[in-house]
């Protein structure tokens, strides 16, 4: 009978990653990172099966896909095909977008937030979770991708829309004190330049977004413009070459009086904070 720790040793080389040969075990064995340090015969089956997994891996099937599931956070979401994997270098955003509903929170006030883009809903599940009282919206333009959305806010209060962002919400004008998003930004040209792991298995409409990536961004900031109150805050992740494009795309609404550009927990350029200001939008 196979030992787990042979198992391991050897596809942690192939692999080129003892975690990910890890994970993949665990998964075949029902168990977690802890169980399976008291894992010690595998059956035939089980061998089989993760020698199966170790195969797809290979191949450049994404661990997540694998398994099925995600973590962010302090939140699990399932994932597969159709739906964006979330990225550890959202949790920074999230949590500015936290740190603000606190504020609003301190001031006495019920905190309402808008997620833009929401895919399998991490960003939401994880607010949801953190901070129980908010009052929380978001909206996912595919149908795919909404389906796991459905699944990961199931037993949340949060309300979801499936629609373009570009129209969402408009009932909520002038109230919301947070809009989060992660919207698509990668330039159309740099297709060929999006590693195969990705390019193959995130859907292109999480990833592309016009000549130079910006195009769903300009749509964050006006409709964040239309649907904060003055004082409130929208937060937006970029790629990390667009540290100081992703923020000109807010300051050129005319809509915002305090824009600013964070790093993720890489220390690369990765998000744009923007305050609505109490002026009017440029038309
Ligand atoms: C980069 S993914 C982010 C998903 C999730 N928020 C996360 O961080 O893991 C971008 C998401 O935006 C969605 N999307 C693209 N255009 C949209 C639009 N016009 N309105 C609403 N959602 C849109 C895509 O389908 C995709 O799920």
């Amino acid at each position: 009978m196979p030992v787990a720790r042979d198992l391991l040793h050897r596809a942690g080389a192939d692999l080129n990653s003892g975690a990910e040969a890890r994970t993949l075990l665990a998964h075949v064995l029902g168990t977690d990172l802890h169980g399976l340090l008291l894992a010690d015969d595998v059956s035939g089956a089980e061998a089989d099966a993760f020698a199966a997994l170790v195969r797809r891996r290979l191949d450049g099937v994404p661990v997540q896909h694998l398994t099925g599931e995600a973590y962010f956070r302090t939140v699990r979401v399932e994932v597969g095909p159709g739906v964006f994997i979330p990225r550890p270098e959202t949790e920074v955003m999230t949590g500015f977008a936290l740190d603000r509903l606190a504020e609003v929170r301190a001031e006495g006030r019920p905190p309402v937030a808008v997620e833009l883009c929401a895919g399998s809903g991490a960003i939401s599940l994880a607010i949801a979770t953190e901070a129980p009282d908010v009052e929380l919206h978001c909206v996912e333009l595919s149908e795919d991708a909404a389906d796991y959305l459905r699944r990961n806010l199931a037993g949340t209060d949060v309300d979801i829309v499936v629609g373009d962002m570009a129209a969402a919400f408009t009932h909520l004008d002038g109230s919301v004190d947070v809009v989060v998003a992660n919207p698509p930004y990668i330039p159309l040209d740099s297709y060929g330049e999006v590693p195969a792991d990705v390019r193959d298995h995130d859907p292109a409409l999480a990833l592309f977004s016009g000549p130079d990536g910006l195009d769903a961004m300009a749509v964050v900031a006006r409709v964040a413009a239309r649907l904060l109150r003055p004082g409130g805050w929208v937060c937006a992740e970029h790629a990390d070459v667009q540290g100081e494009s992703a923020p000109a795309v807010f300051l050129a609404t005319d809509a915002y009086d305090r824009v600013t550009d964070h790093v993720d927990l890489n220390h690369r350029p990765r998000f744009t904070a923007a305050r609505r200001s109490a002026g009017k939008m440029e038309p």
